[in-house]
């Protein structure tokens, strides 16, 4: 139809803590030349705020309402700011890794990612990581991957990755992190972690990043869409 932009192409990775979302879905992006969208950053944002403001859920509308976070995202993190103020590493802290889950399971707050999501993918092509993204905020992606691996490689990536970043964390804590977690995104009643029945698994308990990445590199190049080609390095 004549005046009729094509769609942007979206390309989504949901699975559960620790499984290797954020590095893959960053690589991913990299090679084939698309953004890349984190919604736990999102959700992890969303906490901030909320813990900032004495858990007063009260307040919740207003504080979604006119929340003043930004999120710059960048093939090596996600950056955020609120106001003028970066929190990019507030929202890793213990406190918002004990909270967001509950916080992520309030409708007010999945309804205010889900718009947010949805404007940042409109105008441009995007790889997306987060847990209800196949099965409810973008039903109609062009790809669907859902990444997952054994819950005790879960943990312990985590852990590494905490402790390479020279922080100060126990293995037994990051676990118990990781599986409260998942237990409250796989059971809540709004948009649970779940694989879209027409996501492709993929777990990645053996496999190295490398072939991880190229798992999801493959299916795509051989995989025709009816929207979009796609140029993967
Ligand atoms: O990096 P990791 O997988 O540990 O977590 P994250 O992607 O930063 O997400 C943090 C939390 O946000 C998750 O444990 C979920 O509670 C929530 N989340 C969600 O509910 N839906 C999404 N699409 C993304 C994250």
């Amino acid at each position: 139809m004549p005046g009729k932009r094509k769609r942007s192409l979206i390309i989504v990775i949901d699975g559960p803590a620790g499984a290797g979302k954020s590095t893959t879905a960053k690589e991913v992006a990299r090679r084939a030349d698309l953004d890349y969208v984190d919604s736990g950053a999102m959700y992890r944002g969303f906490t901030y705020l909320y813990l900032k403001h004495g858990k007063d859920r009260s307040r919740l509308k207003d504080l979604l309402d006119s929340h003043g976070l930004r999120f710059e995202f960048h093939s090596t993190e996600a950056r955020v700011y609120h106001g003028d103020t970066e929190i990019t590493g507030d929202i890793r802290s213990d406190s918002v890794n004990s909270h967001v889950s509950d916080v992520a399971a309030m409708e007010e707050v999945r309804n205010t990612v889900r718009k947010l999501l949805r404007q940042v993918s409109r105008d441009s092509d995007v790889v997306l990581e987060g847990r209800d993204l196949g099965t409810v905020v973008f039903p109609d992606a062009d790809f669907k991957f859902f990444l997952t691996a054994d819950p005790e490689a879960r943990a312990l990536r985590r852990y590494d990755e905490r402790i390479g970043k020279g922080e100060q964390v126990s293995l037994d804590q990051v676990r118990e992190n990781v599986e409260t977690r998942d237990r409250i995104d796989s059971n809540r009643d709004i948009a649970p972690l779940m694989k879209a029945d027409d996501a492709v698994e993929i777990d990645s308990t053996f496999l190295t990043f490398e072939e991880q990445v190229t798992r999801i590199l493959q299916y795509i190049r051989n995989t025709p869409t009816a929207t979009t080609k796609i140029d993967i390095s």
